[in-house]
């Protein structure tokens, strides 16, 4: 099979990767692709954003299967124009990708299929946002309604600067606080049938011990050993296969992967979010145990044929990855600055390291993006896959580098606070 991965960031490199390791593929192209993605597969200059230019370079190809990575080319319809162009493609229409797209819209879509998530208002007006602000109390959660890129999130004990959020953003979503460890929860589906991957976390907030500002996400790890072992069950159940349905039922199929963000509350599992692709980085930890050949899962969902590919199987193992971010991010980043130690990292026993935000200028690694790289790495068990990912962190080097140092920390000792 011949595949084509559109985006650019490090969710697009492990999906290239992992696309390059299985026995069905015989070529990966990529577009626009980054440097790590070039060292093992095609890359092609082309917008990611521009359906019709991405549809045509998946012609020229000849390609059996085009992958759209990223949120923004999918809420643009461009797996529209892929499919329109008669050439299978991995993810949601544009109509279905407002699932992520609008906030507001997935909080209809879970109250029509019942879904737990948090109360929320949508707000339109500054006296709206003060009304639901004090009708909920502290922590405050306030939402942009639109794409954001992780960052549209500001929760906060202080009213201000709550109220402060809100006026920079165009409509809110003002919710309920939820409480409790969360969990990132994919599922793979041709719209009909529902394939969840195995839970993995994500650790949102920039600094060590949950502190500082929202971002992307500053790693990852799978499996959870101390989530309850009906979890996954549960989730479909309440969750995934409801949403699904209602998705069909409204005429909006959702063909891709749907991503929920949970809470594992006092009251129970409840959604802190819908995506409408891959999750960056919990996608780098999850491809690295992935045992089905991804192409089969992702193939049989563009097709329509998932029912044939059965649930994935995983390695017995646990993986993680660790963010190196820019300086700055997730403010304004500084770019350009040259990195090292990459291909030491990348040597070291079950060590990959994941491209994000990176450039080749005159012949050299720089820095182009918030997050630059993700060190991600398998073991027996977690504590030897952060020693590993750590060690490759420890080697490569750039001006103003930093990630966290605590990605897992609790689960590997076994002291997570549930
Ligand atoms: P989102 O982009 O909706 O996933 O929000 C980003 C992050 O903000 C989440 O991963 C949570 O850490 C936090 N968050 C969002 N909504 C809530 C909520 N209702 N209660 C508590 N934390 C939240
Ligand atoms: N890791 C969070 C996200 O992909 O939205």
């Amino acid at each position: 099979m011949k595949t084509l991965v559109i985006g650019a960031g490090g969710r697009e490199h492990a999906l290239a990767l992992s696309l390059s390791r299985d026995p069905h593929v015989t070529e990966v192209h990529a577009a626009p692709g980054n440097p790590g993605i070039a060292a093992f597969a095609s890359v092609h200059d082309v917008d990611p954003m521009d359906g019709s230019a991405v549809a045509d370079l998946a012609a020229g190809l000849g390609v059996d299967l085009v992958v759209v990575g990223p949120e923004a080319p999918l809420v643009a319809g461009v797996a529209d124009a892929v499919r329109a162009a008669g050439i299978a493609c991995f993810g949601p229409t544009a109509a279905a990708a407002q699932l992520e797209g609008s906030k507001a819209f997935a909080k209809q879509v879970m109250a029509a299929a019942e879904v737990p998530t948090a109360m929320a208002h949508v707000c339109e007006t500054a006296d709206e946002v003060i009304a639901a602000l004090d009708a909920f109390g502290p922590p405050y959660v306030v939402k942009d309604d639109a794409l954001a890129a992780g960052k549209g999130v500001v929760v906060t004990d202080d009213r201000q600067e709550a109220i402060d959020h809100a006026a920079q953003c165009g409509a809110v979503v003002i919710e309920e606080f939820l409480d409790g460890p969360e969990v990132s929860l994919f599922a793979i589906t041709d719209g009909e049938t529902v394939l969840p991957l195995q839970p993995a976390q994500d650790f949102k907030r920039a600094f060590d011990g949950d502190a500082g500002p929202n971002t992307g996400g500053m790693g990852a790890y799978t499996p959870l050993a101390w989530a309850p072992d009906d979890l996954v069950a549960e989730v479909s159940r309440r969750v995934l296969v409801p949403t699904i349905q209602e998705m069909a039922r409204r005429g909006t199929p959702f063909q891709g992967l749907l991503y929920a963000g949970l809470a594992l509350t006092q009251r129970g599992v409840k959604v802190i979010e819908f995506n409408a692709r891959f999750g960056d980085p919990e996608t780098q930890a999850l491809l690295a145990l992935l045992r089905t050949p991804l192409s089969a899962l992702l193939h049989g969902a563009a097709t329509g044929e998932l029912g044939d590919v059965g649930l994935p199987h995983w390695a017995p193992e646990s993986a993680l990855t660790v963010v190196l971010a820019a300086a700055n991010y997730p403010g304004t980043p500084s770019k350009g600055d040259e990195i090292t130690g990459v291909d030491a990292a990348n040597a070291l026993d079950g060590v990959d390291v994941i491209h994000a935000g990176t450039a080749v200028v005159d012949g050299r690694l720089v820095t182009a993006g918030g997050r630059v790289l993700s060190i991600t790495a398998t073991g027996a068990d977690l504590v030897e896959a952060r020693e590993r990912a750590y060690a490759g962190v420890a080697l490569i080097e750039f001006d103003g580098a930093q990630h966290r140092s605590d990605i897992a920390q609790t689960a590997a000792e076994g002291t997570m606070d549930t």
